[in-house]
Order: C-alpha cells, then sequence, then structure tokens
C-alpha cells in the first residue's frame, strides 16, 4: 500500500462498528458524535487509513464518517479512505447473493461517494468473490470508474490466489490489496505452509498459496478480524486453548510492557508479509492499546510459542 500510498500508516481502522448498529434507524447525535470521537482518536495515534463497507450498519457506518468529514473538509487530504461493495442483502428482488454487475457497481460507488461526501474513493474493494461474475464487465466498469475520476486504485477481499490472477488477467490497473480473515485464532492463512504436505492440511478453508500470490504480486495483505473479536485480551474464551492463550498473552503483555491487545496484533505485524490490522474497536482505550503493537517486536520463541499455545499442540 505504501506505494501507492507513500503517506498511509501501517495500520487500518476498520469502521464497521460506526453508525449506530445494524438497524434500520436513522443516524443519530449521538453516532456523529461517537464518530468524531473515534476519528480523533484514531488521527491522534497517527492512523490514517480508513476502512469501510457500503453494507457497515446499512450505509451509516459512511454516513457518519461523511460527517465528520463535512465538518473538518481539510481532513480528506490526510486520509486514505477506501471502501467495498458487491454484497447484497436479501430483498424483494432475492435472497442475500453477490453481485458484480456493472449497474450494481457504479451504483454502489454512487452511494459511498455521496454518504462520505467525498469525490474520490482511494481504492474500491471488491467484498467477496461474486461466483457470477463477468469478467469483462468487471474490468470495464473498474476503468470507466477510474475515468472518472471516481476511484483512485481497486482491491478485494476474501479472495484466493487464482481469484486474484484471473481478475487481475482483464484490469488495466493492478489489484493493490487483499483483505482476509487473519489473527492468533484464524491461522489457515499460515497453517496452509505450515501443514503442507500433509494430511492435515485438508482442512483449510484459505486457498493455497494466496499469501505467496500476494507478495509476489505487490497485492498488500490486509488483517480483517485481527483482534479475535478479543478472545485473547478480556472477551470470554471458547476453549482450553483460547484460555491458555489468553494467558500466555497476558504474561507476555506484562514482559514487553505492553497491552495484551499489541500482544495479538504485533503476532500478525511480525509476520514479514507486512500485514495491516485493520482494528474494528470502537473503545478508546482498546484502540490506543491495539496502537501499541507498533512499538512490539517479538522474540521468534515467543512468536512460536504463541502459535502452539493457540493451536493448542506443537507444529508438525
Ligand atoms: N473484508 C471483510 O469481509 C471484513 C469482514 C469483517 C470486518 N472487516 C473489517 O475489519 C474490521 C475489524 O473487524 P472485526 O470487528 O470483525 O474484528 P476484531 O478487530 O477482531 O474485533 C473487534 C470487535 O471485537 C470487540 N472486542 C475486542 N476486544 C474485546 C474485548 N476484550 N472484550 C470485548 N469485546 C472486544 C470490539 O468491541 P469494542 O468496540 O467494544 O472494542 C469489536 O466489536 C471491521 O471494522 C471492518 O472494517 C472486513
Amino acid at each position: 500500500m505504501q506505494k501507492y500510498f507513500p503517506q498511509a500508516s501501517r495500520m487500518i481502522y476498520g469502521c464497521m462498528g460506526l453508525g449506530g448498529g445494524w438497524n434500520t434507524q436513522p443516524v443519530a447525535h449521538q453516532d456523529v458524535q461517537q464518530a468524531h470521537r473515534v476519528i480523533e482518536q484514531v488521527l491522534s495515534l497517527d492512523i490514517n487509513v480508513f476502512d469501510h463497507a457500503d453494507i457497515y450498519t446499512f450505509g451509516k457506518a459512511e454516513t457518519v464518517f461523511g460527517r465528520v468529514l463535512k465538518d473538518n473538509p481539510s481532513l480528506r487530504d490526510k486520509l486514505v479512505i477506501q471502501s467495498k461493495c458487491g454484497i447484497r442483502f436479501a430483498d424483494e428482488s432475492g435472497p442475500k447473493r453477490y453481485d458484480f454487475s456493472a449497474k450494481w457497481i457504479e451504483r454502489s460507488v454512487e452511494g459511498i461517494l455521496t454518504r462520505l461526501n467525498i469525490e474520490q474513493l482511494d481504492i474500491l474493494l471488491l467484498h467477496r468473490p461474486d461466483p457470477l461474475m463477468a469478467l469483462e464487465e468487471v474490468a470495464n466498469t473498474l476503468a470507466r470508474l477510474q475515468q472518472q475520476g471516481k476511484i483512485t486504485h481497486v482491491g478485494v477481499s476474501n479472495m484466493h490466489g487464482h481469484q486474484i490472477a484471473y481478475l487481475q488477467s482483464a484490469l488495466s490497473t493492478p489489484v493493490v490489496v487483499n483483505q482476509l480473515e487473519m489473527s492468533l485464532a484464524c491461522r489457515d492463512w499460515l497453517e496452509d505452509g505450515i501443514t503442507t504436505n500433509s494430511k492435515a492440511n485438508c482442512s483449510s478453508g484459505y486457498g493455497s498459496g494466496t499469501l505467496e500470490y500476494c507478495l509476489l504480486n505487490n497485492v498488500q495483505v490486509q488483517a480483517w478480524g485481527c483482534l479475535a473479536q478479543g478472545i485473547y485480551t478480556g472477551a470470554k474464551n471458547q476453549n482450553n486453548a483460547d484460555a491458555a492463550t489468553a494467558n500466555l498473552v497476558n504474561q507476555l503483555a506484562s514482559d514487553y510492557e505492553t497491552s495484551p491487545e499489541a500482544i495479538v496484533l504485533a503476532w500478525l505485524m511480525r509476520h514479514p508479509a507486512n500485514i495491516q490490522p485493520v482494528l474494528g474497536s470502537t473503545n478508546l482505550q482498546r484502540i490506543k492499546h491495539c496502537e501499541a503493537a507498533m512499538r512490539v517486536t517479538l522474540s521468534r520463541e515467543h512468536w512460536y510459542l504463541l502459535l502452539e499455545t493457540a493451536r493448542g499442540h506443537e507444529i508438525p
């Protein structure tokens, strides 16, 4: 990402929690106030990349963000803003579905720009692969949106390497980002490499070789769900391995004189793929605790100890 946006921060703030919840109630004054507080906190920590999607809180996350930008117009040029399209919820026309048609992508981008109160989106991500995608149609649509100055770059989310390569084959612009679920709890991206050449490799829900595809092709990897909903940092544990990992995370936080959140994120960031964590917390203190990961470099031994403890057993 630094290649395209040299000013971009290492961490990203994910805006899914803004907007007052997944309901049809209109945006309230307090939702805008919350967005003001969160954005102020995030910027004070030198995080300037913001992740959106047209669907987050049914568009309200973008709406409150847009209100903040309206109140502070000079802010726009200091930020890198990305959003996603392609997921449609069930409605009178049909069930939940993905839609990469020209009509839907263009309509989504118009909505994103209006809600965010901006003229150009820095990166448009295709949210989840649409099996009915017509390759040329998508390529032409994205090229048109770029020519119109509505989007600058194109990215994807939840795609494996072959899907990106296929899409890339028709695009006149590079895919600059792939956003995947990655955390100490969601480790398929690592297990893919570690368990290769063994039967254990079969259970992965992750497209084999995706990380390597991204590294070889300069596709920035971004990690959603990077805090694993807090299961290692204070939220309720799911099982024994989670509880043991939470204890270890606490111990390491004390050893490294940092926060548990910083240990969980430093584990992701220690990987040479330069993974960008997408922070989803709306808790101001927790956001600060996350940012502390910028100053933690885990030893190889601690990195593997965290991996082994989260897995619940030794690596092969
Ligand atoms: N591309 C995709 O398909 C996709 C999918 C999902 C999300 N995303 C992006 O990634 C971002 C982060 O995703 P995420 O929110 O799923 O991941 P996350 O960062 O793993 O989880 C954040 C959530 O966990 C809660 N949490 C964290 N620590 C906690 C603790 N100790 N106790 C209780 N709750 C705790 C937070 O609540 P508080 O707010 O109270 O801290 C927040 O609701 C989103 O904002 C969005 O931008 C992308």
